[in-house]
Formats: C-alpha cells, structure tokens, sequence
C-alpha cells in the first residue's frame, strides 16, 4: 500500500523460484494461485505482495500480485484477473497451471498495516479486493471498529466474498453497480470518525474520486492509503509513437508494452523500480503530446497531471497521437 499522493520506493525484489501448486477458478475471469517457493520466506505482513517473472509472448515482463494468504512457511495465495485489453500478463498467468515453474519475488510490502488507529475503513474496487483481504483478517483478528466497503459490477463477479461475509458479517457492505447500489464519496466514508484510517485498493478513476473527497473534506492526506493495481486508465490501450530528440530516438509503442519497456528495448538507459506507477523514479518530462495523456500513475500529483510536463513511463500512455519526451540530466 503506498500513501494516496506519494510513494516510498520498494526494495529491489530478490529473486527465487517458485512451483504453481494448485490453481482454482473463483468466479468467471478470476483465478486464485498456490506459488510454493522453493526455500522458506518472510511472510509479508497484510497488504503485502510478490512479484513474478511471466513469459508474455516469448518476453519475460515482471508483474505484481497482492498476497491474499499464506499457507504454512512458504506458500503464498494470490489471484488474478483476465484482462483481455490489457498487456497480456494476466492471460499467461491463467494459462498457469500446477507444476509449472516460475521466477517470484521475496515478499514486499511498502506501507505495512496500521493496527492502532481508532477505527479502519477498507474500500475495494473489483480485483482490488485481494490487497485487502488480507488486511480484513487481521483487523477482524484485532478488534475494534471495521467496515469493508466492497464495490463490484455483479455479486457473480465479486471473488472472496463469501468468505469476506463469514469473516466480517455485517461489517462487509457489498456495492453492486447492477443491483443500483453504487459506491459513492464522501458518502462511503462519512461515519469514519476523526483519526480513522482507510485503505483503497482499486481502479485508478475510483481512488481518485475517494482522494479528492477526502481532501476536500478536510481530513488528513496520511490518513488514505491506496494502492495501484493492474494499468486501468482512463481510455483503452493504444500503439503510438515516442520520440526522445535529445537521444535522437523515435520508437513505436504497441497497445501491450509500457512506454518504460519500449524505451529500455531500444536501448535507453533508464532508471525504474516499482513498475507500478508508485515510485516515480522512471517518470520524464514531457516536450510536447499530439493526443491526450492517459496518466495511470499515483506517483504525480492532480496538479502535475494537469499540467502534462511529466510522464510516468512505467503505467501511462498516449492516446491519439505521438509523444515527445526528454531524459532528465543525471
Ligand atoms: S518505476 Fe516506479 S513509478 Fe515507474
């Protein structure tokens, strides 16, 4: 989980092995994963997640599951979605199955749980559910005050939830968008009382309306945590061009590769970390853009991102025309 507006850069992963040791499908595009590492690991604390090594069409690319549980010493359960429009990751990630070796990360958190506030809020946006479950458990372990507030187009399409309801009974409110029941701000967090926190973990569009409707409420920024997941911008992915003038380069950027991996294929030096639009080391600035800026990030500011003289190279995109980026002097 990372600070709504700014982001502690994450360790660098160690890497090690791991065997897919069961695979279940939960609901219709969600599958839940078994990764068996092949020596004993710190257990991340809740809200804690791994990275994994997929081969996507014969290129290795690094993508970041939520641990939703441990089992034992040293097997972590994560779930996935299919994006069909999105970079092709999650759909290598469902061809998984038990037996099958892979490349993950050590477990990572960069901000771990708080268990001393006077009351926590935990809101998840579709998917995002799996950054929190683990959280719910032990909050619900805890005591205290407690609201998960879980928003979902269909309750067929809501995994974990339940287990959530057995857990947390009442204090679980699903918000099914078919059923007319939406998720809505301030509303949602309007009975958290002063020194609450809370915990969102969803679509980009959804942690940016909770943003601003904490700040404009006067609350505490420190006290929103949120965290990213997946690429869900604001418009579908699309291939364009970027060019660099300063390292005289122009490179096509396909609908399915970052502007980050594009620019390193091409043999830009560049300097990353997260790969999650958190840590803003590989963010540029920007020179000109034909199209719009589809920033996906929570690293930059509302401001920044208004502004469009910076990139965020890892998670954005362009839509509708080419991009015209320069390379700080390091
Ligand atoms: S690598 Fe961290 S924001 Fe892009």
């Amino acid at each position: 989980m990372t600070p709504a507006t700014r982001a502690v850069p994450g360790r660098r992963s160690r890497w090690t092995g791991a065997t897919v040791a069961a695979v279940e499908g939960l609901t219709r595009d969600v599958r839940r994963l078994e990764l068996q590492f092949d020596e004993a690991v710190e257990r991340s604390a809740p809200g804690g997640h791994v990275d994994v090594l997929i081969d996507v069409r014969g290129r290795l690319e690094r993508r970041s599951y939520s641990v939703v549980e441990w089992r034992g010493t040293g097997r972590a359960v994560i779930a996935v979605k299919q994006l069909t429009a999105g970079r092709g990751g999650s759909v290598a990630m469902h061809a998984l199955v038990p037996g099958d070796r892979l490349t993950v990360s050590r477990p990572e958190h960069l901000v771990g749980l708080t268990l001393d506030a006077p009351a926590h809020l935990l809101v998840a946006g579709g998917i995002g559910i799996t950054a929190l479950v683990g959280m719910a458990r032990a909050l619900a372990v805890r005591g205290g005050p407690l609201r998960l507030l879980y928003a979902v187009r269909t309750r067929e399409e809501a995994p974990f939830l339940d287990q959530l309801r057995d857990l947390l009974g009442p204090r679980l409110e699903l918000h099914c968008s078919a059923e007319g029941r939406r998720l809505t701000f301030p509303a949602a967090f309007a009975d958290l009382p002063p020194g609450g926190l809370a915990y969102v973990c969803g679509p980009l569009l959804m942690q940016e309306a909770m943003r601003v409707a904490w700040e404009e409420s006067g609350r505490e920024p420190r006290h929103l945590r949120s965290e990213t997941f997946g690429s869900s911008g604001s418009f579908p992915e699309e291939a364009f061009t970027v060019r660099v003038p300063r390292l005289g380069v122009e490179i096509d950027v396909p609908s399915d590769r970052s502007v980050l991996a594009a620019l390193q294929d091409a043999g830009v030096e560049m300097i990353a970390e997260c790969e999650r639009g958190e840590c803003g080391l590989c963010v540029l600035p920007v020179l000109a853009a034909e199209g719009l800026l589809d920033h996906r990030d929570v690293f930059l500011s509302a401001r920044q991102k208004q502004a469009g003289d910076v990139f965020c190279t890892c998670v954005s995109r362009a839509v509708g025309g080419a991009l015209t980026l320069d390379t700080f002097d390091r």
